[in-house]
């Protein structure tokens, strides 16, 4: 596991278009450090990824995609798709950002009704509870991003940041 920090967050994550196993972990003390690791984060996003965001309520799933498509200006574009399970954001590219919030889905079966896999290849995608609900669906290469919060630390989140 390598630590991420505000130095070495470039050239670690520049591992994010490779197609190497990662293991990065990342101690965020507030807001703003979540969302720069969402906008660091954001420069090395590519057409056909599928990232999922995974933490419990509240651990800063949406704050991270804030900071991440504040790169590329898209960040009053973002709200919470919990009733419409995905949104899409023109982030001046020649391909969408797709947003998904899989919470109110119940498997990957109701998935594959009612959404569908066409997004993974005609967009990126950002699937917060993605491991949760859908995880037997995912593309290999998905890259995992795991949130936790700190027990007694209110504004501490650790990110792990993965791919098999
Ligand atoms: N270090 C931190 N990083 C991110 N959010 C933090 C941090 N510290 C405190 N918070 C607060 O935690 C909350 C995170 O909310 P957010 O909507 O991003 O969660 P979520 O994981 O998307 O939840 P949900 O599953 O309900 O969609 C916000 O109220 C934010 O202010
Ligand atoms: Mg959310």
């Amino acid at each position: 596991m390598k630590k991420l920090n505000l130095e070495n967050i470039n050239e670690c994550l520049e591992l994010l278009n490779s197609s190497s196993p990662l293991d990065f972990e990342f101690v965020s003390l507030n807001v703003e450090d979540t969302k720069v690791l969402g906008y660091s984060f954001a420069k090395y996003i590519t057409p056909a990824m599928v990232i999922t965001l995974n933490g419990e309520l509240g651990s800063g799933k949406t704050v991270f995609l804030t900071g991440l498509a504040s790169y590329f200006n898209a960040q009053d574009q973002v709200s919470s798709p919990t009733f419409t399970i995905v949104n899409e954001y023109d982030i001046g590219k020649d391909f969408p950002l797709f947003h998904f919030d899989v919470y109110r889905i119940e498997n990957s079966d109701e998935f594959l009704e009612g959404v569908g896999t066409d997004y993974f290849e005609n967009g990126a995608c950002i699937i917060e509870w993605g491991d949760e609900i859908i995880p037997d669906i995912l593309p290999k290469n998905t890259i995992h991003i795991d949130i936790t919060k700190d027990e007694k630390n209110v504004s501490k989140r650790i990110f792990k940041i993965w791919r098999k």
